[in-house]
């Protein structure tokens, strides 16, 4: 399994097997529209390839803040449990390596193995967010310190 950042990210050949695990594994996948409206400057896009794109992950960065939001991780059914923690380490190395210090995410309350993921990956929760998705459920508001 190769890891790697992709810059820029519009213009990556494969950007349709992204979208496509996004529109799969994501509850509240982006439109064509919203992944087109990406300022590059201002996101950082990873994936894990064996072959097809098996495992991505998009950060709106704020460099003024020292900050990279994790707006999606989507990791294949096949390679859950197998390449996620690897994946994520190689996230964290290159957004330090961008001089960031810190990740922030939200998460829902009802999605019960990404919490526990992102515990086990050493985010401390800071807040809960009230009808924060549409069906009325709440965030959970976690950050990590690189
Ligand atoms: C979130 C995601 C990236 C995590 O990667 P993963 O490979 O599934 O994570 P891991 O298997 O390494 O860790 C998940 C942990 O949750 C546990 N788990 C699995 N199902 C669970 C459940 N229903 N309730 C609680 N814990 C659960 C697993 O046992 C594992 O813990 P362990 O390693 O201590 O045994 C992946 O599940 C995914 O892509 N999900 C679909 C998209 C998504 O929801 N993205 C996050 C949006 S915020």
């Amino acid at each position: 399994m190769n890891f790697e950042r992709i810059d820029p990210i519009l213009s990556f050949k494969e950007l349709s097997q992204v979208i496509a695990l996004d529109h799969n594994f994501m509850t509240y996948p982006w439109s064509e529209k919203q992944w087109k409206s990406i300022e590059e400057k201002n996101y950082a896009l990873y994936i894990a390839k064996s072959g097809p794109i098996l495992a991505f992950a998009l950060y709106q960065l704020s460099p003024a803040e020292s900050l990279a939001h994790l707006l999606k991780i989507v990791v294949a059914p096949t390679q859950q449990g197998v390449v996620s923690s690897s994946f994520f380490a190689m996230q964290k190395n290159s957004l330090s390596s961008l001089g960031l210090s810190r990740i922030y995410l939200e998460v829902s309350e009802k999605n019960l193995r990404a919490q526990q993921f992102y515990k086990k990956m050493g985010f401390e929760l800071l807040r809960v967010a009230k009808n924060y998705y549409t069906d009325g459920s709440q965030a959970l508001m976690m950050q990590l310190h690189l």
